[in-house]
């Protein structure tokens, strides 16, 4: 059972534990998409709680929601999400495969980046995500995801390219597809993060 309580700050190998990861995430979803606890309550349309494979192997891990999503109510469903399920098929996942959410759910004015309250407020609806699904890969998209999850302030330069281990996570660093929009002369550098993400899942998830 996923009370108020069980959701204060829990590290994701202590979340509450729910019979299935379905289950789990349902109730969990059912809480979320009520919560007030931040300012971007009063200026969402949508709470983006995330979507996929309740038994994912690799999570995928995005900003915040932008107008497209907020409007849906879905994760990367708009140019960045076309550019990222491309990503994810060039190694083999369909969109289904995987489970995508963000650091924040709900959209900042202006696709502002979070603030740290806002961060601070919305993290633990992602700690239990990662208890509840336990998947064994994070794929973090641009420097705000990864600086977040790995409570680091390094560059991107200096974070990519390599299996970070995080909290029983094996963290891959890559540029967030709309930083790609913007400077496609990083497609090449993601093309290797992602190349080795599939080699390293394969070997962790080796059913698939
Ligand atoms: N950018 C993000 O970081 N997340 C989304 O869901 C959409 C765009």
């Amino acid at each position: 059972m996923i009370t108020q309580e069980s959701l204060f700050d829990p590290a994701p190998e202590e979340a509450a534990q729910p019979n299935s990861p379905l289950e789990g995430l349902g109730e969990l979803c059912r809480i979320t998409v009520e919560c007030r606890k931040c300012r971007l309550a009063q200026t969402r349309k949508n709470v983006v709680f995330g979507e996929g494979n309740p038994q994912a192997g690799l999570f995928v891990i995005g900003e915040a929601p932008g107008a497209d999503e907020d409007a849906q109510g879905r994760p990367f469903v708009g140019r960045s999400g076309q550019l990222l399920d491309k990503i994810l098929l060039a190694i083999g996942f369909e969109r289904q495969d995987v489970y995508i959410g963000n650091i924040i759910k709900c959209r900042p004015p202006e696709n502002r980046n979070p603030l740290a309250d806002e961060i601070d407020c919305c993290k633990p609806w992602l700690m239990q995500q990662l208890g509840i699904i336990k998947p064994k890969v994070l794929l973090l998209l641009g420097k705000v995801a990864a600086n977040t999850i790995l409570e680091n302030t390094q560059s991107m330069g200096l974070m990519r390219g390599r299996i970070i281990k995080w909290k029983g996570f094996d963290c891959v660093v890559t540029y967030h597809p709309a930083a790609l929009l913007r400077n496609p002369n990083w497609k090449r550098l993601c093309w290797e993060d992602v190349q080795m993400l599939r080699a390293h899942y394969d070997k962790v998830c080796p059913n698939g």
